[in-house]
């Protein structure tokens, strides 16, 4: 088996590693093959983006969901959740808010709630478009059948963020209930790509029960699938949820992760997370360091963002929009990048 380091200049030059090779990297990383990691991951980072991070204005619009996943503060049978619906209105105003501070792309995510009918969504996104024609639009809905991704599609939506979660079958029995499939995810996020969503997925670091295999699984599926985005952050635990008592994942995974993300798709836009951010406090710095390029304040009203309550010890639940675009702007700058008003679509072909 090679070392570590050749393994990363393989990938490096191939973009593929294989299952083991994958699984001996992952297993056998440490301090060093981390800091030679960073530097490539920095490399391609600076080689698309420069210094430049993208922002995008997260609208956290509903925590009804009808999916109840073993690891998620917002599941159906957490009976001690709040729950709360933003209005179109509301919605709105959160976009007004954002597109001031300088917010180009707005992503509308939420738990799996029927209340909203496709009729009203595509409402929303195509109102969205209207009175901000510069500003990208990005779904973060779930599942559905591929008429509504379709159909929210043409009513101007861009993007849409759908993590597989995990990409081994077994693991993702552990993680959800019955009635959902790794199959029926894969295909969602195949058709998403088919019908020309800018598509992200992603997984959570640290997961209850993953190991090196799974998450060399997740990197190959990644490959296979070739996202525009690829969302990583810790799991942390929820005190109302079958997995309280779990282990959360950790920074130094994650950033391993990431690093390793850039330098097999160097133009990948990977954020810098929110629960990343809430293992670490300088977790978001952290992550851009290690190759990450856009980061995804909240712009849902104060008045509902402690509801939005997927984990435990969540950061910036308490503060203004405004007041949370200049705290990432002090962060970025503290490390020399810049945050930037801009679409940040994916740079040129897959
Ligand atoms: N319902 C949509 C979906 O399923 O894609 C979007 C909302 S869902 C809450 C967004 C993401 O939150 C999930 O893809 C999951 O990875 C992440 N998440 C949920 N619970 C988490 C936890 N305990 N720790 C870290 N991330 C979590
Ligand atoms: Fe639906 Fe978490 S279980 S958003």
């Amino acid at each position: 088996m090679k070392q570590s380091g050749q393994l990363i200049d393989k990938l490096e030059a191939e973009s593929h590693l294989t299952k083991e090779e994958w699984i001996w990297l992952i297993s056998d990383r440490s301090p060093e093959t981390a800091e030679y990691l960073f530097e490539k991951s920095r490399y391609w980072q600076q080689k698309y983006y420069g210094n430049k991070v993208y922002t995008r204005g997260l609208i956290e619009f509903t925590n009804y969901c009808r999916n109840d996943c073993y690891y998620c503060g917002i599941r159906r049978s957490n009976r001690a959740a709040r729950r709360y619906r933003l209005t179109k209105d509301q919605i709105l105003e959160c976009c007004h808010q954002g597109y001031e501070l300088g917010f180009r792309t707005f992503v509308l995510q939420g738990g799996e709630d029927s209340r909203f009918s496709q009729e009203m969504l595509e409402d929303i996104v195509s109102t969205m478009k209207q009175n901000w024609p510069d500003c990208a639009v990005t779904l973060s809905l779930g599942e559905r059948t591929y008429e509504s991704y379709l159909g929210l599609y043409q009513a101007g939506a861009d993007r849409y963020l759908l993590r597989h979660e995990t990409a081994q079958e077994a693991h993702y029995k552990k993680l959800h209930p019955p009635e959902l499939s790794l199959e029926h995810r894969k295909k969602c996020l195949f058709q998403l790509k088919e019908i020309g969503y800018q598509t992200g997925t992603g997984f959570m670091v640290g997961s209850p029960g993953q190991t090196p295999e799974q998450l060399a699984e997740d990197m190959l599926f990644i490959r296979e699938l070739e996202p525009h985005m690829v969302g990583i952050g810790p799991f942390v635990p929820h005190h109302d949820t079958p997995f309280a008592r779990e282990q959360g994942g950790t920074v130094e995974l994650t950033l391993f992760l990431t690093g390793l993300l850039r330098v097999m798709m160097p133009k990948l836009l990977l954020p810098a997370t929110t629960s990343l951010g809430t293992i670490d406090p300088r977790g978001r710095e952290k992550g851009i360091q290690a190759g990450a390029n856009v980061v995804m304040p909240n712009l849902s009203p104060v008045s509902v963002r402690k509801k939005y309550d997927l984990y435990d010890n969540k950061i910036c639940t308490g503060e203004e929009a405004a007041e949370c675009r200049g705290c990432l702007e002090r962060r970025m700058k503290s490390i020399g990048y810049e945050l930037v008003t801009d679409r940040g679509d994916f740079p040129g072909d897959l």
